[in-house]
């Protein structure tokens, strides 16, 4: 199953660096990654992205944002739109991360829409999805995953799954230092895959990426990465670091 998926290890950024620091770290992240065996990412703040595009030409890595709006344009004092980055050369993006949820008023509805609003300008979107440690506690993690996953999907099509990578960030492992076990994050991965099956297919749910987000580091990457379910990585603080980020794109392959 796993040889038919691609494994995308993307850097989220989050609000750090600026567009000196963005250019230095991608030139140290170059020469360490040319013979990657996956796809790399690096999602960076809007204001970084021309300087993450010429920086990142003529290698294999991608350049994603943090967040788009979802209406062409109008009226939307302080957004972007999927048309803007398109326009600007960017590849991918991440939407729905729990930090947008947490402090930015982010619903699965909004999600939804951020979803289509970017697949159809032609971005691949990395869609995050997981739940808060009460909910784990409470036993509801299966169903607030899966009840994300379907609402975040509602609306797109067979077709347009192949831009969409999903990234399961249990929130409670995002900055803590608290990664989830590697049968934590396969089993809620499988979940994810199993959501994908009823929705879409055998065939669909086995070429789905889905990546692990949480804490992932050099040092613990080549075991989340070898579970079946775990195809790639979404990297907060360990992507700031050029040899941290490059050591996790090497157990990607
Ligand atoms: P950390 O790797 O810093 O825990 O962040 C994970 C994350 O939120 C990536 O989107």
């Amino acid at each position: 199953m796993k040889e038919k998926r691609s494994y995308v290890i993307a850097g989220n950024w989050k609000m750090n660096n600026n567009r000196s620091q963005t250019k230095g770290l991608i030139t140290q992240i170059v020469p360490l990654v040319p013979q990657a065996g996956c796809e790399v990412v690096v999602c960076v703040p809007f204001t970084n992205l021309e300087t993450a595009i010429k920086a990142v030409s003529g290698t294999n890595i991608k350049v994603g944002a943090q967040n788009v709006h979802f209406e062409k344009s109008g009226a939307y004092t302080g957004e972007i739109s999927a048309e803007m980055l398109i326009e600007m050369g960017v590849e991918y993006v991440i939407i729905g991360h729990s930090e947008r949820r947490q402090y930015f008023g982010e619903t699965d509805e909004t999600v939804n829409l951020r979803v289509k609003a970017a697949l159809n300008a032609g971005l691949t979107v990395i869609l995050c999805v997981g739940e808060r440690l009460p909910d784990r506690e409470k036993g509801l993690t299966n169903e607030l995953v899966a009840l994300q996953t379907k609402a975040a999907l509602i609306g797109v099509t067979a077709q347009q799954l192949d831009k969409i990578v999903i990234a399961y960030e249990p929130v409670w492992a995002i900055g803590t230092g608290k990664t989830a076990t590697s049968e934590q994050a396969d089993e809620v991965c499988e979940l994810i895959r199993s959501v994908i099956r009823d929705l879409y297919g055998d065939e669909k749910s086995d070429k789905m990426t889905i990546q692990y987000g949480g804490s992932m580091n050099a040092a613990n990457a080549e075991e989340l990465l070898s579970k079946p379910n775990v195809d790639g990585g979404l990297i907060g603080g360990a992507s700031l670091k050029a040899k941290d980020f490059a050591e996790i794109i090497s157990c990607a392959k």
